[in-house]
């Protein structure tokens, strides 16, 4: 197949790139560069079967004959888009519908990476995909919850009015290499502080809960998804359930730091608790993760390394 990634250029849009030229496909990347950079496909740059397109995919464009587009593009992490909110609403709506647009151009299939985020602040616990969301849709946070609920209600709506072939991915927390280590969330924070040993911050009482991906298991249940023919939201995410002061345990054990840990007041809307139900996956996908959250923060350990020494390298310049 020829495949398009929108927002190949960002941490999961760059392994899901590498995957999928693993697998024997050409691939289009998409990317404006906002949060992503091209370090992340320096290893592609030579495949000829990958592309790379500086685009902003809220402006329509057309790479000629696709036949399946992963619609990735958008800040992520809260740092993003909390800074970039008119942008984050921007490609979840208009960049959505030029990508559902695209592929019924061309009759491709579609894949939007939604998020568990939808879930707002949940009232279920887990959350199957089945609960429709505590969201505060006027709360900082709604730039991107309310983007991706409108994202997916696009992606049904061509589904119904156009019949386009679509799936929809709730990803939940996911981290490994590539995660930028400014981008704010959990894993990254903690183990730029460990590698620098700073003290850890961690935000209220630490006893709210996250769970965590690792991201080879993340694009193998966005693959296996893929290619299964549910078109209703499958939740894709680790469901082994941590509190933040045990993260902040893990990751003081795999890099061996001498660091304390730091309280600060919980930011506004910050969930309590945020777990997947993957029985849909399971059954339907027969997917499940098998990394454990020690085993990959070991093997994302080399690259927060690196990327806190060329950091501070760039500081010192
Ligand atoms: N990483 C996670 O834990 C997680 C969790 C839930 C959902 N997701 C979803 O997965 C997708 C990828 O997330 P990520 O963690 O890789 O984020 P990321 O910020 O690393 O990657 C997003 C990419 O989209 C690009 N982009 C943003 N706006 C664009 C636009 N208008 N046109 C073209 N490119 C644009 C950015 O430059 C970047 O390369 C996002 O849609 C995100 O909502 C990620």
């Amino acid at each position: 197949m020829r495949v398009l990634v929108t927002g190949g250029a960002g941490f999961l849009g760059s392994h899901l790139c590498d995957a999928l030229i693993a697998d024997g496909h050409s691939v289009v990347c998409a990317d404006n560069l906002l949060t992503g950079c091209m370090v992340n496909l320096t290893q592609l740059v030579h495949e000829p079967r990958f592309e790379f397109l500086q685009q902003d995919v809220c402006t329509p464009f057309d790479p000629g004959k696709i036949d399946y587009i992963f619609h990735f593009a958008s800040p992520a992490s809260p740092v993003d888009y909390l800074k970039h909110g008119i942008e984050t609403l921007q490609v979840g709506s208009a960049g959505t519908i030029t990508c559902l647009d695209l592929a019924s151009k061309h009759h491709a299939k579609f894949l939007i990476a939604s998020t568990s985020e939808c879930y707002g602040d949940p009232l279920e616990h887990p959350q199957k995909e089945s609960y429709w969301g505590h969201v505060n849709s006027i709360g900082p946070r709604s730039v991107y919850d309310e983007a991706k609920r409108f994202a997916e209600a696009a992606t049904m709506a061509y589904r119904r009015y156009h019949h386009l072939d679509t799936r929809i991915v709730r990803i939940f927390n996911t981290y490994g290499p590539r995660l930028q280590i400014n981008d704010g969330r959990v894993i990254s924070n903690f183990m730029k502080q460990a590698l620098r040993v700073e003290p850890l911050t961690v935000y209220g009482d630490g006893l709210q809960t996250r769970s965590f991906c690792y991201v080879s298991d993340e694009i193998a249940g966005i693959l296996a998804l893929s290619r299964a023919s549910e078109h209703l939201p499958v939740n894709i995410g680790n469901p082994s359930e941590f509190t933040i002061l045990e993260c902040a345990q893990a990751v003081l054990q795999v890099t061996g730091s001498a660091s304390t840990v730091r309280f600060e007041p919980l930011p506004q809307d910050d969930p309590k608790q945020r777990r997947p139900d993957i029985t849909k996956a399971r059954t339907l996908l027969g997917w499940e993760p098998k990394v454990e959250l020690h085993t990959g923060l070991q093997l994302s350990l080399e690259y927060f390394r690196d990327a806190v020494q060329s950091e501070s390298t760039e500081l010192r310049k």
